[in-house]
């Protein structure tokens, strides 16, 4: 795996190149040449990441594995990678005398699986999901996340590493990679009129991905910034969902209804990040930018927004 750093946080390391089918498109990106390292490093592998954040201030730990249906042994496709995998990288942190904060990518699945939730009582940072209920409903991702995080905030308070962590919930829009990540494809599936992977998905909170990637700099430059912040702009049923996206792009083959599964429901409370001045993008401006991504990459014949 590659690890992408900024030249002002990170000025000594070595430029190397990689592999371009995989960071073609990172070396096209405005100011690459300049401001952009990659350092090859492995999440398994011990010390991998010392060269790379020695003499950093800040790290962004973001890599994980995002696989909704494991092949066959869960534990070593995603648990390891993401809980040994985040040890390993904050091992790493703590060898770093000028590290001065890590943010790390979890995510809002950490909160919101578990009994008892009241629907009139917006989820927040205090909650956890019961990796009791991940086990026994074998939600292997949603343990990994949880699993992660717990980790990384055991190790951070033990190692005195200042720690904040961002929960997105369901990311949409625009992907700098060319192959799409699996929940993109998901998405898309949804857009080509396929019910199979969001009929899965059921309530879910949806982000725009520059929100994302915003909230990650926000709490990282924000002095006063501390524990966990979710990360999501709206939580809609999949039917709630398709009737938006159906309404607003006729010309797709977004499915009308969705057979009704069992889910609890849910809102976020997303105040503490709104606190620190985040706005988020609604539900159609998220999807006005994946439509328009999809579209001009070829994925879906034109649409008009
Ligand atoms: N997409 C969402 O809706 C969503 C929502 C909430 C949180 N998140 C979190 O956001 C982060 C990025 O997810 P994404 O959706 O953008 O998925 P993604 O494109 O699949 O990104 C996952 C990254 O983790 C790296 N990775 C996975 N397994 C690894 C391993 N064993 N060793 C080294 N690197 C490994 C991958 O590197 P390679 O490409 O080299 O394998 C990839 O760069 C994850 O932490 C995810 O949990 C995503």
């Amino acid at each position: 795996m590659l690890v992408i750093f900024d030249s002002l946080f990170f000025p000594n390391l070595t430029l190397q190149a990689g592999d371009d089918k995989k960071v073609g498109h990172l070396w096209r990106l405005k100011g690459a040449r300049e401001r952009l390292r990659l350092v090859k490093a492995d999440l398994m592998e011990e010390g991998s990441f010392d060269a790379a954040i020695m003499g950093c201030q800040g790290v962004f730990h973001t890599a994980s594995p995002v696989l909704g249906h494991p092949c066959c042994d869960p534990k070593a496709e995603i648990l390891q990678p993401a809980i040994d995998g985040t040890l390993n990288v904050l091992r790493s942190c703590k060898k770093t005398p000028s590290l001065r904060r890590v943010v790390f990518t979890s995510s809002s699945s950490t909160v919101r699986a578990r009994e008892g939730l009241v629907p009139s009582v917006p989820l927040d940072e205090s909650s956890w999901s019961s990796t009791e209920l991940c086990e026994k409903l074998e939600i292997w991702y949603v343990l990994s996340k949880t699993l992660a995080e717990r980790a990384a905030w055991e190790f951070c308070e033990a190692h005195k590493i200042d720690l904040v962590t961002v929960l997105p919930s369901f990311v949409i829009g625009p992907s700098l990679p060319p192959v799409l990540c699996s929940t993109a494809s998901d998405v898309l599936g949804l857009l080509r009129g396929e019910t199979e992977k969001f009929q899965w998905h059921g309530r879910m909170g949806y982000v725009h991905i520059d929100d994302v990637a915003l909230s990650h700099i926000l709490v990282y430059e924000n002095e006063n910034a501390e524990g966990r912040y979710l990360c999501s702009s709206t939580v809609l049923d999949n039917d709630e969902l398709a009737a938006i996206l159906s309404a607003r792009y006729p010309a797709l083959s977004i499915p009308k209804r969705f057979e009704k599964i069992d889910r609890p429901y849910y809102e976020l409370n997303v105040s503490k990040l709104t606190g620190l001045g985040m706005k988020f993008r609604s539900i159609e401006e998220m999807f006005d930018d994946y439509v328009e991504y999809l579209t001009e990459k070829g994925h879906l014949s034109s649409v008009i927004v």
